[in-house]
């Protein structure tokens, strides 16, 4: 998939006229908010998650439920916060009782994430949970076997770590994602050395 192609009129005003009314798919005719993407838009440090869940489309911010609060704390830990990094996700609107994006909904809505992927120009990828990783890394990407490790993603350093929403259901995973912040800590590091 060419998710990387030049963009170079695009603008981030452009870009939020573009995708504020989007109907592309049928995730439109239910949503409250079109949840674009919070943080620093010229951010080193870029996080993708899965889809916005009923908080985040009731305020229209991604991870602002339980799940963001956990992210919140996982970013505490490698001294990041949400000014610091920038907050996407696959899909734009929220899928119905939470379930995952369909294929279809997830291609939809993919060139409004390369785009902004596009502007923000991280040097570091962040896929939280399997639908990420799988969209960017590999379709058969095992987020149970290959969390933590680098990949290339269109040139960038990208990296898989569980979703908080499994970290919440699973705390027994919590440790390995420690293990993963702090690799992530250390290549943010290696930027600024
Ligand atoms: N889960 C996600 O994947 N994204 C959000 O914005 C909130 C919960």
């Amino acid at each position: 998939m060419d998710f990387f192609k030049d963009t170079t009129d695009d603008t981030w005003e452009k870009l939020r006229a573009d995708c504020r009314h989007c109907m592309d798919c049928e995730l439109g005719k239910t949503r409250h908010s079109l949840v674009f993407g919070v943080g620093c838009e010229s951010a080193d440090v870029m996080f993708i998650g899965e889809g916005p869940g009923e908080q985040e489309d009731l305020q229209g911010e991604p991870f602002v439920g339980p799940a963001g609060k956990l992210l919140d704390t996982m970013l505490e830990l490698i001294d990041l916060d949400r000014s610091k990094v920038y907050i996407a996700n696959i899909v734009k609107c929220r899928p119905p009782r939470n379930r995952d994006p369909l294929p279809d909904e997830q291609a939809a809505c993919m060139p409004w994430l390369t785009r902004q992927i596009d502007l923000v120009d991280p040097k570091i990828l962040v896929f939280l949970g399997r639908i990420a990783a799988m969209a960017f890394i590999k379709p058969d990407f095992r987020i149970t076997r290959e969390h933590g490790q680098w990949f290339d993603v269109g040139g960038r350093r990208a990296m898989a770590i569980y979703h908080p929403s499994a970290l919440l259901r699973d705390p027994g995973k919590r440790p390995e994602t420690f293990v993963d912040l702090k690799t992530l800590q250390r290549e943010i590091k290696n930027l600024y050395d």
